[in-house]
């Protein structure tokens, strides 16, 4: 093991034989190593299969958040009960940063990356650390932050009525919501503060209740905890205007001049992760963002969330 002291984005750690027995041996440094960097690459050790990843997850042996459960818009297909597929949507499609389920008020602390089939081009995973994006956007743009964090932010998102795997955000309402039918998905997003619409194609449009745009760590950091960049810059398909998805929490408008800061200041403090076959990556949710480039070639990356 290597010196996991420095602040270096993301923690580089370096080693060999079986990540399972690594994690669970170096558990209490390994999440000091997080705290301090938010995101940990793993690389060199011995997981040629989602088995093994799903081991390595099991070595650090914290209790997981299940996509079943989740609010996430995303199709995704599990490989084991805690792994799945990190997104289908199309090698094209670039998914820009985000906190994972932030758009939502469930969502996982850390998640696991596992890179199973690196891709011929592209498809790196871009990280971006929240909390130094947050400090520059206060210098930068300090009104926008205080209604942010005054009001908090709303998001809405048209949801078809079955899996649209040809969109980052293509699924289903019923598989969403857990509801086999109309009624059981209106009483699941009453339960969650939702209002919503339904479409005359069965499609069903839902905005959520005021969810916060800041995160105050345990540690005092502050960061831009939301789905706010990826929501503006990439929520269009072909139920969805991406100008319309995200409004402050009093239903104000988030527009153009409001995000282009946010998304200027991102984008510089950007590190793309180019993946090579049995890399992990382990990430503080509530302290990095994450996306996906656009790739050539066939590419495997899956995940597995952390309560
Ligand atoms: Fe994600």
């Amino acid at each position: 093991m290597t010196d996991m002291n420095s602040s270096e984005f993301p923690g580089f750690i370096p080693g060999g034989g079986d990540l399972a027995a690594f994690l669970h041996a170096n558990k209490a440094a390994v999440d000091a190593a997080l705290e301090d960097a938010g995101a940990l690459l793993f690389r060199g050790f011995d997981v040629p299969d989602p088995e093994s990843f799903d081991a390595a997850i099991g070595g650090y042996g914290e209790a997981g958040f299940t996509y079943e459960d989740s609010l996430s818009n995303a199709v995704r297909t599990n490989v084991t009960p805690r792994v799945f597929t990190a997104n289908e949507a199309p090698p094209t499609t670039e998914i820009f940063l985000h906190h994972e389920m932030a758009q939502t008020p469930l969502y996982p602390a850390k998640l696991f990356f596992y890179c199973e089939i690196a891709p011929q081009e592209g498809g790196a995973t871009p990280l971006c650390r929240s909390d130094w994006v947050l400090e520059r956007l206060t210098a930068m743009a300090p009104q926008f932050v205080a209604r942010a964090q005054e009001h908090g932010v709303r998001y809405t998102n048209v949801m078809p009525s079955s899996d649209d795997a040809g969109s980052g955000q293509g699924r289903s309402w019923r598989s969403t919501l857990s509801a086999s039918d109309e009624a059981g998905a209106e009483a699941r997003l009453a339960q969650l503060g939702y209002s919503w619409e339904w479409q005359k194609d069965g499609s069903l449009k839902a905005t959520t209740p005021a969810l916060d745009a800041v995160r105050i760590m345990p540690d005092g950091r502050r960061t831009f905890f939301n789905q706010l960049i990826a929501a503006f810059r990439g929520w269009a398909d072909s139920r969805n205007d991406p100008g319309r998805a995200i409004t402050f929490g009093d239903g104000s408008p988030i527009t153009q001049g409001d995000m282009a800061p946010a998304i200027a200041i991102a984008d510089e403090l950007t590190y793309d992760l180019a993946w090579l076959a049995g890399d992990v990556a382990l990430i503080d949710n509530f302290l990095v963002m994450h996306g996906r480039r656009p790739f050539v070639g066939k590419r495997r990356v899956l995940a597995s969330l952390i309560a």
